[in-house]
């Protein structure tokens, strides 16, 4: 087989065999094929599309191209959660713990933020001592202790899929369906749960920004779980505007936590028990969506899934004292509230802007391996839909230094758009794919 013919045939609009994908992707793998050959892939991909045969032979083949983790030695049943990557986007710290505390155990890998998107590890390791370090021992041995764990990625599991992410990254060729399908569904196979729930993102702050190309997202990722064996589920979400009323890291770690106490809700409890609900149900926990429903509200007004999240913030080495006590959790000192210009109602936050916004300040990398300050952020005060008044405060910077600050609050109102006319909040969930 020569590469060059395959890139041929797929720039024709042919469509691959999984004996040819297969060969290309542990080429690609072994170095064997260079990157501008595998570039021009990706775009002929992007161009041409992929077929439902073509995308589950891609995700087969970025699948065994590195190790499993082996979740035999958890008892009962196993779930994953995914979400395609948003701003503000703090929800594995709340729909773990609520899970968990209504006997769902969820094994979950997770990563470090880049660019204008958070990481969960980031923000869990504002509690002082926190480390997603772990053997996959130690990472079975908690799950089945206290019901979830969260851990890094290794570098074993579909080193494919490392090389061809870093390779799209510089090359346009993320936001392609086939490539975002196969990204993503063979990293969840490779971790192996039974119950696979995916939030996809949908709107401005999204790789996709209508609902169209979500819900094909949607059903592409389900299709081809489906063929793989997997129980997944799609809950496609807005992204319109960053989720939640916090963006940074330690601040995040804050709002989730005042939502594990029951303090607040807003959009972040509708989206956990959204996700939450497929979860319970496809795991045959809960018979129905309202009894999950029920059991997920009552893990939290209960306090059982604060509880699991102090034990799991404990056992993975942090300080779970900041789990009770947020002066524990510090945020940077220099604060600048945004101020409205004109009454009327907000109509958009544009959510990658805000991400951006964090990252200036310190709070994101621009670079792999960059340093990040924890305490940085924003505190959102007005969403979509809200009236606002003139001179009325939209939201807080966290910064280190004047400068920072003053920059950050000039950005973050650039960031809000607000009309005269009432402005209706479209519904958060826009549709559930299984
Ligand atoms: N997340 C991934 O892991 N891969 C993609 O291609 C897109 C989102």
């Amino acid at each position: 087989m020569r590469m060059n013919d395959l890139i041929v045939k797929k720039r024709d609009g042919g469509a691959l065999t999984g004996q040819e994908i297969r060969w290309m992707i542990d080429g690609y793998t072994k170095g064997d094929i260079p990157d501008y050959q595998m570039s021009a892939m990706a775009m002929a991909i992007y161009f041409a599309g992929m077929d439902m045969d073509e995308t589950y032979q891609l995700t087969m083949a970025m699948l065994d191209s590195g190790e499993r983790i082996d979740l035999s030695g958890i008892d009962g049943v196993k779930a994953d959660k995914h979400s395609t990557g948003g701003v503000g986007d703090k929800t594995s710290m709340l729909l773990c713990p609520m899970v968990a505390a209504c006997g769902v155990k969820m094994a979950k890998l997770s990563g470090r933020g880049l660019g204008h998107t958070g990481g969960t590890i980031d923000k869990l390791e504002s509690f002082p001592g926190f480390s997603v370090e772990m053997t996959e021992e130690a990472f079975i041995r908690q799950v089945n202790q206290v019901g979830f764990a969260i851990a890094g990625q290794t570098a074993d599991i579909c080193p494919a899929d490392k090389k061809l992410y870093a390779l799209r990254d510089v090359t346009g060729t993320v936001p392609s369906l086939p490539l975002i399908v196969s990204s993503i569904l063979c990293k969840k196979l490779a971790v192996g749960a039974d119950v696979i729930v995916l939030d996809v993102k949908c709107g401005s702050g999204a790789f996709m920004q209508t609902e169209k190309a979500a819900f094909d997202l949607a059903g592409a990722l389900v299709e081809v779980g489906r063929r793989a064996g997997k129980k997944v589920v799609a809950v496609v979400t807005d992204m319109d505007e960053p989720l939640g009323s916090t963006v940074g890291n330690a601040i995040e770690a804050h709002e989730a936590l005042a939502v594990l106490r029951g303090e607040y809700r807003g959009e972040l409890m509708d989206l956990c028990l959204a996700l939450g609900t497929q979860i319970l149900r496809e795991s045959g926990v809960a018979p129905d969506d309202e009894t999950a429903r029920d059991m997920l509200e009552k893990a939290v007004s209960s306090g059982a899934a604060l509880e699991k999240f102090a034990a799991f913030v404990k056992a993975q080495g942090g300080d779970n004292a900041a789990v009770y006590d947020k002066s524990l959790l510090p945020l940077a000192p220099v604060r600048r509230d945004v101020l409205a210009d004109a009454g009327g109602y907000v109509k958009h936050i544009q959510a990658e802007d805000v991400g951006l916004v964090s990252m200036r300040l310190g709070g994101g990398r621009a670079a792999k391996g960059d340093t990040i300050d924890l305490g940085v952020g924003v505190a959102l005060y007005k969403k979509v839909g809200d009236p606002v008044e003139a001179g009325q405060r939209l939201a807080t910077v966290f910064a280190r230094t004047d400068e920072a600050a003053e920059e950050a609050v000039g950005m973050l109102r650039a960031c809000y758009e607000i009309v005269p006319e009432k402005v209706e909040r479209a519904p958060y969930v826009k549709g559930v794919v299984k």
